[in-house]
């Protein structure tokens, strides 16, 4: 196969500058552990899991096997009124995981989804239990929660919704959590606990009993890795508890061990209502999200409903399929079996530290992270964001991926890396971002 622009032209690239990429391809063929080859043969290392789902690396045979068996024994079958027992068993694994309460999943196939379906239980939850004039959304400043029409409305980035003026009405954002004197913060900054007071000002505004769900990230991820200050996310939790609304945890980069956890929950020791998941759920091997919520929420919903009827009017196609669901546990038992949480954990300092030596470039104005996640701002060029997109095709053509937003690249490597592999990565960056002076 050649790769010109010609035989690249029919495919419209999702979040992508097409025509620049079109003139010059960066097409990915191959991938093994923390490695990615280029159509070239070029092998670069892989600093973001791919988009953070690559959590047990790439081309894990036990996965590939799995889905493969399970595609030749079932490939398909319904999901509503009937089912599949890889699914129950999927569910049963991921409840293991999360926060005591939380026990009754939902299958979706992505993160927008996930988001999406969260809004609509939050919804059905609350019309069940009378309380259906709860109708407003709490999001947040620089959020990312995906790109449906309900993830969009609780979208914080400017260019995910400018375009998309029509999308639901009755959402009010926080504002974010960056703030310069936490700038070069390692771990959770000091300041800033206070921003949460955004949410009681929104129940003092609109009352409290018609918001019915408080969306955020645990850690804002695609906005370059905010760290939510100390006290923040407890002090969201108190305010949610005393006026009925559910705080929702978007999960989806935060899920599967990225903070040496199962989940930001467990990272930062609150409970949400509801959580979103997808990517390393199935090590991005399947599409696949899952909505896990609350006993008392799915119990609610369900015993609203006269017996014998469809309790919640939600549900794809392809909710719990078979391969996904085959993914899904084989990667479950990876991370289980090679202590991919532990690892990530033990790992976070050495990843940090090597990240962190990066601030004295004159380039660099800030750097965060927690776990195995970092972000790193860089000073935006004549226009915000150019310098990012170029430094990301630099750094991918020195053999090493890293996801930017903007002028923020965030690192994110498999749980699987070698201490070794992380001196690389950073020696590539260094390197890279020194060719990027003013
Ligand atoms: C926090 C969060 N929510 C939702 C999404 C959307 O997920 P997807 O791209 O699978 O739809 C993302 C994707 O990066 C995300 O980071």
């Amino acid at each position: 196969m050649q790769y010109t622009a010609n035989t690249l032209e029919h495919h419209w690239m999702p979040f992508t500058a097409n025509r620049d990429f079109k003139e010059s391809p960066r097409l990915i063929t191959k991938g093994e552990g923390v490695y990615l080859w280029d159509h070239k043969g070029n092998k670069l290392l892989d600093g973001s899991s791919g988009l953070f789902c690559s959590a047990a690396g790439h081309g894990r045979r036990e996965i590939a096997e799995a889905v493969y068996a399970q595609l030749q024994t079932l490939d398909y079958t319904a999901p509503f009124g009937m089912g599949q027992p890889a699914s129950f068993e999927l569910a049963r694994r991921i409840a293991a995981l999360t926060p005591d309460e939380i026990n009754h999943v939902f299958f979706v196939n992505s993160g927008s989804e996930a988001v999406d379906t969260a809004l609509k239980i939050s919804m059905a939850y609350h019309r069940a239990r009378g309380e259906g004039q709860r109708t407003r959304f709490i999001s947040r400043e620089r959020a990312y929660h995906g790109v449906n029409i309900g993830g969009v409305s609780l979208s914080g980035m400017v260019k995910n919704r400018e375009t998309f003026s029509g999308v639901m009405p009755n959402v009010v954002c926080m504002r974010h959590t960056w703030l310069e004197e936490n700038a070069f913060t390692k771990g959770q900054p000091a300041h800033g606990a206070e921003l949460a007071e955004d949410l009681q000002r929104f129940v003092d505004t609109y009352g409290g009993t018609t918001i019915a769900a408080c969306f955020v990230e645990p850690i804002a991820g695609s906005t370059g890795a905010l760290i939510p200050p100390k006290g923040y996310l407890e002090r969201l939790r108190e305010i949610c508890d005393k006026n009925g609304i559910l705080l929702v945890f978007d999960e989806v980069i935060c899920g599967f061990g990225r903070l040496g956890t199962p989940f930001g929950a467990q990272a930062f020791g609150v409970d949400p209502d509801i959580m979103t998941m997808a990517k390393a759920l199935t090590n991005g091997a399947q599409p696949m999200g899952a909505v896990a919520v609350k006993d008392e929420i799915y119990e609610t919903v369900v015993n609203a409903a006269p017996e014998g009827a469809i309790e919640f009017f939600h549900g794809y196609t392809y909710s719990g399929h078979p391969a996904a669901c085959a993914a899904g546990l084989a990667t479950q038992d990876i991370y289980e079996n090679e202590k991919l949480f532990d690892r990530a954990a033990d790992l976070s300092d050495y990843f940090l530290d090597a990240v962190f030596a990066l601030q004295d470039l004159e380039i660099v104005t800030d750097i965060r992270g927690l776990g195995l996640m970092a972000g790193i701002d860089v000073k935006p060029g004549r226009v915000p964001g150019l310098r990012g997109t170029e430094i990301q095709k630099r750094l991918f053509w020195n053999g090493l991926h890293i996801k930017f937003t903007g002028d923020s690249a965030i690192v994110a490597p498999p749980l699987v890396t070698e201490r070794s592999q992380i001196d690389e990565m950073s020696a590539i960056l260094r390197a890279t971002l020194e060719e990027f002076r003013d």
